[in-house]
């Protein structure tokens, strides 16, 4: 099994129009042209997607969707579909962030529906699961990471892990400023990676990556990734400034993959 490849996505939630979304890639690029060893990817908003393509062009980074619905077209107003996401030049699709989860009643039911019309369309889901503070404090975590990823991926266990990401953003982490230490992301990881071992196979485990996400900063990244199952971050409020995400990108490293929860 081929090493898990470092993954660092720009979320950059309801902010950058067009014009703006565009000037960020100029600026950004030539500051990560070097950095061929590891997949970056960049979600704006749905109205900025094809001008970030257009400045992508012929480049290695990727372009992410920051949601998708089931359905591949119909009466459904408001929604953009997956198929229309591929045309538009995404890679990728953020599925079930918490934001969605809080305020626009997504759930492991809507994510498990999203998932799968994703990997139908060819595209790549980076499933956000996590829990909230006070689900920490009642020591439920694992319970919760537990049941939004046998219900959000249900059907998906069988899938290409290459073509799967997950991503660990616990809720009282993001937009924060209060980073999950380094131990406290690979003890959630590596929880993730067995799961997905059990529920899938060892091998599907070993090949799908997981992403940190909450209060990402370039200071921080390094001790993250060099967690065992740390294969990359997912990051929203460093993104926004070409100079702060090229150098997350930049100390994102693989991380040594000993100890990691199952061997690749
Ligand atoms: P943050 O957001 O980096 O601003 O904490 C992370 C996310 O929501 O993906």
């Amino acid at each position: 099994m081929e090493k898990r490849r470092p993954l660092i996505a720009g979320n950059w939630k309801m902010h950058k129009t067009s014009a703006e979304a565009a000037d960020f890639v100029r600026r950004f690029l030539p500051l990560v042209s070097g950095l061929r060893d590891r997949d970056i990817v960049l979600a704006p908003a749905f109205p900025a997607l094809e001008a970030v393509a257009a400045a992508l062009a012929g480049s290695a980074v990727a372009l992410a969707a920051q949601d998708a619905f089931w359905e591949t077209e119909g009466a459904f107003t408001g929604e953009v579909s997956p198929r229309m996401l591929a045309a538009a030049g995404c890679r990728y699709v953020i599925l079930g962030h918490s934001e969605r989860r809080q305020f626009f009643g997504e759930t492991d039911e809507t994510v498990r529906r999203k998932v799968a019309a994703v990997l139908a369309a060819g595209l790549i889901p980076i499933v956000c699961v996590g829990e909230r503070e006070e689900e920490r404090e009642r020591g439920q975590t694992f319970s919760i990471l537990d049941k939004q990823l046998r219900d959000g991926l249900k059907d998906s266990f069988t899938a290409d892990a290459g073509r799967l990401v997950l991503a660990y953003e616990p809720v009282w982490a993001i937009g924060t400023g209060r980073t999950a230490t380094a131990a406290q992301a690979q003890e959630a990881h590596a929880f993730l990676r067995n799961r997905l071992a059990e529920l899938g196979t060892p091998a599907f485990a070993a090949g799908v990556r997981i992403l940190y996400g909450g209060s990402v900063k370039p200071e921080n990244t390094a001790e993250l990734m060099g967690m065992p199952d740390v294969d990359g971050a997912l990051v929203g409020g460093a993104s926004l400034q070409a100079e702060s995400f090229a150098r997350i990108v930049a100390a994102a490293q693989p991380g040594p993959r000993k100890g990691t929860a199952i061997e690749p």
